[in-house]
């Protein structure tokens, strides 16, 4: 597994393991997780709202890899800043992973008005040292201005969905040039989103002898994007990380570049209400 460096000097490693909908049921996360972990995967991206931190708590105690090896994201949910509180919210977490310290711990949504104050909540909470650092999930440039001109730290994270039909190159550049690391969620598109079946993916795929995720997935590194693929199945999870000994030309990521029609198979950040 490689790794990159965040804007405070730790590491992250790459691709994560993505787990929405990863199970059906406790027992279903904590196979699919175990094989994960032994598959290799040392990053593991959940939230409170996925409702299984338990789970991947479990997982992870029961694979027996050190925790220091291991990177853990989760997320804060809207209602949590609107309502319940976000240190409140922040303590399940903790409790149903029950890992010691969380890695990474972001903003799920940006919630219109609270943008900033949230900020600083998180400021704190990554002050009092038990997250090795604190990140934001589907900002747009213009969320991230707003919470950039209160921030005294700079989110390490901002991870959007991005995938070869929703590339947000500008969103992309902006979080480059302020050292924020970009990270895909439903890198693979879905079935509203069939990107698996996109002829030009197919066709660079057949060139490299790979499959189409794993073109998709390879592009993501190659842009320094840090891919989130989900999968619950041991041979996809497997294939979703054999991506190092492969590589797409510069005309190629050009190429998939231009497959970008602005489509998402999520709310967009603008609209999402708590
Ligand atoms: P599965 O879990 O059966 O592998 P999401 O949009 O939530 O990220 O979901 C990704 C979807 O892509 C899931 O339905 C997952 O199904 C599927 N998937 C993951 N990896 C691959 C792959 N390498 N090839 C084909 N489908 C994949």
């Amino acid at each position: 597994m490689k790794t990159i460096q965040l804007n405070n000097g730790i590491v992250i490693p790459t691709p994560g393991l993505g787990t929405y909908r990863l199970g059906r049921n406790d027992r279903e996360v904590i196979h699919a997780v175990r094989n994960a972990l032994d598959a290799g995967y040392r990053h593991i991206d959940t939230a409170s709202f996925y409702d299984n931190e338990y789970p991947i708590g479990k997982a992870i105690a029961e694979s027996r890899v050190p925790r220091e090896e291991l990177f853990v994201t989760t997320k804060l949910w809207g209602t949590d800043i609107l309502k319940n509180g976000i240190e409140q919210a922040f303590e399940e977490s903790m409790l149903k992973l029950d890992i010691g310290y969380i890695d990474l711990y972001l903003v799920h949504w940006p919630v219109t008005g609270q943008v900033a104050a949230t900020w600083r909540k998180m400021e704190q909470i990554y002050e009092s040292g038990r997250v090795r650092a604190i990140g934001v999930s589907n900002h747009l440039t213009h969320h991230l201005e707003e919470l950039l001109s209160v921030a005294a730290v700079v989110p390490a994270v901002n991870q959007v969905e991005l995938h070869p039909y929703l590339v947000m190159q500008g969103l992309q550049d902006y979080c480059r040039e302020k050292d924020i690391v970009v990270e895909s969620w439903s890198p693979l598109g879905s079935s509203k989103i069939p990107l698996l079946a996109d002829p030009l993916l197919l066709e660079i795929g057949q060139r490299h002898s790979r499959s189409t995720a794993q073109v998709i997935l390879r592009w993501n590194l190659q842009k320094g994007l840090l891919p989130l693929p989900k999968s619950s199945d041991a041979k996809r999870q497997k294939e979703n990380i054999a991506l190092f000994d492969f590589s797409l030309s510069g005309e190629e990521i050009s190429l998939i570049d231009r497959l970008d029609k602005g489509e998402r198979t999520g709310v967009h950040p603008d609209e999402i209400e708590f």
